[in-house]
């Protein structure tokens, strides 16, 4: 091993707290939640997810957080050394999440950056009155060599920011990119909110509608707070373990899951805000998830939204932050695991894990039609090609798999005395209440991710 340097730290809880809400808000928030929201008939999925975030996601944010300060180390070593050895494997399968999810996550983030140019062009130069926004997204998906270079140049930018450190890296780009996404989404906010459609909008998101409410909807709604909170696969463990031991946890945890949820809401407003101000429009809305974001908006902006050619770059600006802020967390999980446990360099280690990754990045974004043998194979019944399949793994087992051990290890092996000497360590907020989180941590959580796996498992369900 080489000498040890001093770890690299946050410089502060708001350093840790952006840049941990950076990782959490990001595709999950802008482009799974509202057409989830959307396919599960808004109100009461939306309750129901309200109540998941904070029943399940915020005690096990509590944990990775609390496991990752304590040991000051990344997750598998992390796991290890609060745990026991054998848990390390739970570590070990937190870094291959990490990979796979990578994988398939950079090209979405790719697609961004597309958008983001083609509504540069269209406010420069008119939108064009024939545009079919259905064939264009086809088009680009199906384009092998631009999808490698979409994506190639958003790990590019992934690699460059792990590649400068905590300090100089994740927590300066976080600190200048997560103002300026909500001061962007709060522009776009108050457009939205004087659309004709924002009435209907914020009644379907908020106005329950339990009739509706389908068993499924119940386990899509916690296998979505594990996706967008970056729980079960240590990304919280990563970050915390460069949180000064000064810093409250609980404190922490609860400034990421309600920064994670409002911007949630907020962008799911906004979208169904102008979706609903076009009659007729909530008819044509496609059963895929990227139907919304990459072929219902980008038109809306340009015929429905009032300062359209303004806002709209600025939106796809916006996506493409949210994504970037995340992909820079999940390489630094494996990044990480490479520096700590295997004495790598820094910079080694960020272009060796953002190279790796890159090979299933490349064959993701060739697996959407570009190329037959990657695009046509089925495993897990319903969804063909790499890139569902990634999805899949990830979204039902992967991420309920490692939150699974996770609540288990913090609720069960790891004593009451060092949780709570943790987290009742006189930083704690006035309203946190150890035993409740104890309870929840060892009961709730556990229970809840077993549901999520026995439906996967017995019943064939797919939440991806
Ligand atoms: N939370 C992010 C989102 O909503 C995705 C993400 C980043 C993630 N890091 C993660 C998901 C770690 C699971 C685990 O888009």
């Amino acid at each position: 091993m080489p000498a040890q340097t001093p770890r690299d730290h946050w410089s502060s809880r708001f350093g840790f707290v952006l840049a941990a809400a950076g990782s959490a808000i990001g595709l999950g928030n802008l482009w799974k939640f509202p057409f989830i929201t959307w396919d599960n008939r808004g109100g009461a999925f939306v309750l129901v997810y309200l109540a998941c975030i904070a029943a399940v996601g915020l005690p096990i944010m509590i944990a990775e957080i609390l496991i990752g300060r304590r040991t000051q180390k990344s997750v598998v070593g992390a796991l290890q050394e609060a745990l026991g050895r054998g848990w390390g494997l739970v570590g070990g399968l937190g870094v291959a999440t990490g990979c796979i999810l990578l994988g398939y996550y950079t090209v979405v983030a790719g697609w961004t950056l597309s958008y983001l140019a083609r509504c540069l062009r269209w406010s420069f130069t008119g939108f064009p009155a024939d545009y079919d926004a259905g064939a264009a997204f086809g088009a680009l998906v199906t384009d092998g060599p631009v999808q490698l270079v979409l994506s190639a140049a958003f790990m590019a930018l992934t690699v460059a920011v792990v590649y400068s450190g905590v300090g100089k890296g994740i927590e300066r780009v976080t600190k200048t990119l997560m103002p300026a996404l909500f001061g962007i989404l709060l522009l776009l906010l108050v457009t939205a909110l004087s659309m004709d459609g924002a009435g209907e909008a914020l009644g379907f998101i908020f106005r329950p509608n339990f009739g509706e409410l389908t068993w499924d909807g119940v386990l899509e709604a916690l296998g979505h707070s594990f996706f967008t909170l970056s729980l079960g696969m240590g990304a919280m463990i990563t970050y915390g373990s460069y949180l000064s031991r000064r810093e409250s946890v609980v404190r922490s945890a609860a400034w990421v899951v309600v920064l994670d949820t409002l911007i949630a809401l907020v962008a799911t407003v906004i979208m169904f805000s102008v979706i609903f101000s076009v009659a007729g429009m909530s008819d044509h809305l496609g059963r895929s998830t990227a139907g919304m974001l990459f072929i219902t908006l980008p038109a809306l902006f340009y015929t429905e939204v009032p300062f359209g050619p303004l806002l709209a770059p600025l939106f796809y600006l916006l996506v493409g932050f949210a994504a970037l802020t995340s992909t820079i967390s999940i390489l630094e999980v494996a990044a990480s695991y490479l520096i700590d446990q295997r004495g790598v360099s820094r910079k080694k280690a960020s272009l060796i894990a953002g190279g790796v990754i890159f090979v299933l990045t490349a064959l993701c974004g060739l697996s959407l039609g570009a190329w037959g043998p990657l695009s046509n194979f089925v495993v897990f019944g319903q969804k063909a090609g790499l890139f569902a399949t990634f999805d899949h793994l990830v979204s039902n087992w992967l991420l309920p798999i490692g939150g699974l051990g996770i609540t288990l290890g913090a609720g069960w092996v790891m004593t009451r005395e060092v949780t709570r000497a943790e987290l009742a360590d006189g930083t704690q907020p006035r309203w946190f209440r150890y035993g409740m989180w104890r309870f929840f941590i060892r009961y709730v959580s556990p229970v809840a991710v077993a549901a999520i796996l026995l439906a996967v498992i017995v019943f064939g369900r797919d939440f991806s």
